[in-house]
């Protein structure tokens, strides 16, 4: 059950379908979740009974079980399938197509619109750091949680882990998700929340659009991740290893 005094993380854990009435709201639910509800709601200047209804609506509009996936429960190899097919897949293609995109529109409107080249800028310093950051989920942290689980179901021991503990490169991939999280705001304030100007073509209107789709897809990613992969392997290596 929802109630107000529960921090933002925890609604998202408990209702995923919140996730986008929040990205609607532009109320931070993956790298700043930890705050209570009443706080992030005063902080966007909307009073929280507002937005407890609006909690109340999409929990009886789209009700749990209805094709929405529970995550806290999916078995952890299944969760990063998940993550990796569809999150990762996606910023891969759109970092490339978007790059490019960026490039096309800054030479045709750079001019007019100077603010353009930092956008591109931005979004450059963003995907040089998901790419590392996602190759090190891909090749260490996601083959040792996935490891941890097989051991888990088959009661072996925890596999060796050559970083000491399953928290050490969670919290390096917690701190590259906070840097990635702040680019995605100075991209939303740059771009005044993605607003396409009046003498924009479609290919500037196109990149706008991508870009903030991108956003969505990148919260919606670390979200599964701080909130509901990390803690799910940090329990289980504790269990596994006491
Ligand atoms: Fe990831
Ligand atoms: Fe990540």
């Amino acid at each position: 059950m929802i109630n107000s005094s529960m921090t933002v993380r925890e609604v998202a854990i408990e209702l995923p379908q919140s996730t986008r009435l929040f990205e609607t709201l532009k109320l931070d639910y993956c790298c700043g979740g930890n705050r209570p509800l009443t706080e992030a709601c005063a902080s966007i200047g909307i009073e929280v009974g507002e937005v407890m209804g609006m909690l109340e609506s999409v929990s009886q509009s789209e009700p749990q079980g209805n094709g929405a996936v529970d995550f806290q429960k999916l078995p952890l190899s299944e969760l990063i399938a998940h993550i990796l097919d569809t999150h990762h897949v996606f910023t891969k293609q759109e970092m490339t197509r978007l790059e490019l995109l960026s490039k096309k529109v800054i030479s045709a409107h750079g001019e007019n619109h100077p603010e353009l080249h930092k956008v591109g800028a931005l979004f450059e310093t963003l995907c040089a750091d998901l790419k590392p950051h996602m190759f090190k989920e891909e090749q260490i942290l996601f083959p040792y949680i996935s490891a941890l689980a097989s051991a888990s179901l088959e009661n072996s021991a925890a596999p060796f882990a050559p970083f000491g503990t399953v928290n050490n490169p969670i919290r390096m991939m917690m701190m590259e998700h906070d840097a990635a999280g702040e680019i995605l705001r100075e991209l939303r304030t740059v771009t005044s929340d993605y607003r396409t100007p009046s003498d924009g073509c479609i290919s500037y209107h196109t990149l706008y659009e991508a870009l903030e789709a991108f956003e969505k897809d990148l919260h919606q990613h670390i979200h599964l991740e701080n909130n509901i992969l990390f803690p799910r392997a940090i329990e289980l290596e504790t269990r596994m290893t006491a």
